[in-house]
C-alpha cells in the first residue's frame, strides 16, 4: 500500500510539473527520457559562453524574440541564406543579432548526445532563458517541444516592430500575437540587456526629440560621431538583468523612440513607474510574457522537423 501511494505520488508530481501535455502540446519534461541531459547541457554551454562574453546575454534573448515573432519560435532565424533564398537573419532588423556561435556549440553537443532529437528552435528558447538567469534575472521553466521550420524568408521580417514605432503602435503589433499591454511593457524590459546602435536611434536627434533628456541627448549626439555602427547601451549596466531600463525611461533617458514613448504615453506610463519602483514585479510579469512568447505559433509533431544543423533544413 505504501509503495502504491508513493508511486501515485510520484505520477502525481509528474503530471503536476507539466509531463501531461498542455493545449499547446508542449512541456516541460519533453526530453525527459529521450535527451535527459539536454537542459544541462544547454545550462552549461550558455554559461561557458557568457563567462567568456558577458554581452552575448543580450544577443541569445534578443534572437529568441526575433524568431518566434516571426513564423513563430521555429528557429527560422537560424536559417542561412542559400542561392535561391534570402533568410531571416540577412534583413537589416536582424543584421547585428548576435550569438549564433552559442546555439552552434549547443546544438553540436546535443547532437554529439542525442542525435536528432532536441531542436534548434528549444535550444533557441532554452538558451535565451538561461541568459536571463546567468544575468541576474528571473529563473523560470519553458515547455519544450518546438519542432523546426522550414521557411525563413527575408521579407517576412516586415513584421518585426520598429524602434520609430510609438506606444499605440507597439501594443497594436504585440496585441495581434495575443500580448497585452503588460506583457509588452514587460518584454521590452529586455533593454536592461545589450545596446543599440547610432543608426536604430539617430532619427531622434534630428530634430531634437522633445521627450529626450537633454543632457542625454547630448551622450546619443556623441556617441552617434563615432558613426552609424556606434553602440549605445540602453542603461548603465549592460550586462545586468535589473529594472535601470525602466528607471532610464522615467528620467527621459531611453534611447529608442520605442522605448521612451512606453513613458510618454499615458497607457503605459503607470506600468513602466511600477516597475521602476517594483523590480520583483517586473521579473514576474517577464518571465510569465517570455513563456507566453517562447510558445508563440510553436510547429509541433509532423508540422516541422528537427533539424541536423541549425544553419539549413535537412
Ligand atoms: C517593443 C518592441 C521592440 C523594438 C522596436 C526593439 C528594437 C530593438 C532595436 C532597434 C535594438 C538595437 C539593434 C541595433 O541597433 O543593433 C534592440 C536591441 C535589443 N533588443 Fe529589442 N526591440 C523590441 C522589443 C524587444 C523584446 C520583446 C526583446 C526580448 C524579449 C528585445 C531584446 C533586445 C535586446 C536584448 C537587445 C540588445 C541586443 C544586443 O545588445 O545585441 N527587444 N531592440
Amino acid at each position: 500500500m505504501a509503495n502504491l501511494l508513493t508511486l501515485l505520488f510520484y505520477v502525481e508530481m509528474i503530471v503536476v510539473s507539466g509531463f501531461s501535455l498542455g493545449a499547446s502540446g508542449l512541456n516541460m519534461n519533453y526530453y525527459l527520457f529521450s535527451c535527459p541531459l539536454a537542459e544541462l547541457i544547454v545550462k552549461n554551454t550558455v554559461n561557458r559562453a557568457l563567462q567568456n562574453d558577458p554581452t552575448l546575454a543580450a544577443g541569445l534573448v534578443r534572437m529568441h524574440f526575433h524568431d518566434c515573432f516571426i513564423e513563430g519560435c521555429d528557429g527560422s532565424v537560424l536559417i542561412d541564406s542559400t542561392e535561391d533564398n534570402t533568410a531571416e537573419k540577412d534583413s537589416p532588423a536582424n543584421l547585428s543579432l548576435r550569438g549564433y556561435e552559442v546555439i552552434d556549440d549547443i546544438k553540436e553537443a546535443l547532437e554529439n548526445q542525442c542525435p536528432g532529437v532536441v531542436s534548434c528552435a528549444d535550444i533557441l528558447a532554452m538558451a535565451a532563458r538561461d541568459a536571463v538567469f546567468f544575468a541576474g534575472g528571473p529563473v523560470y521553466d519553458i515547455p519544450k517541444g518546438r519542432k523546426d521550420g522550414t521557411r525563413s524568408k527575408i521579407e517576412d521580417t516586415i513584421n518585426l516592430p520598429a524602434p520609430i514605432f510609438n506606444a499605440s503602435q507597439l501594443i497594436k503589433v504585440f496585441g495581434q500575437r495575443g500580448f497585452s499591454a503588460k506583457d509588452m511593457v514587460a518584454l521590452s524590459g529586455a533593454h536592461t540587456l545589450g545596446v543599440a546602435r547610432c543608426s536604430s536611434f539617430k532619427q531622434r536627434l534630428t530634430p531634437l526629440d522633445p521627450s529626450l533628456d537633454s543632457q542625454f541627448a547630448k551622450t546619443l549626439s556623441k556617441a552617434c560621431s563615432a558613426g552609424d555602427s556606434a553602440e549605445q547601451p540602453f542603461d548603465s549596466s549592460r550586462n545586468d538583468f535589473d529594472n535601470l531600463y525602466f528607471n532610464a525611461l522615467v528620467s527621459n533617458n531611453g534611447v529608442l523612440t520605442s522605448d521612451q514613448t512606453l513613458y510618454t504615453t499615458p497607457q503605459t506610463r503607470n506600468i513602466v513607474n511600477t516597475y521602476a519602483m517594483n523590480q520583483a514585479l517586473f521579473f514576474l510579469d517577464f518571465q510569465q510574457a517570455m513563456v507566453k512568447m517562447s510558445k508563440l505559433d510553436v510547429k509541433e509533431g509532423s508540422k516541422g522537423e528537427v533539424r541536423k544543423n541549425c544553419h539549413k533544413i535537412n
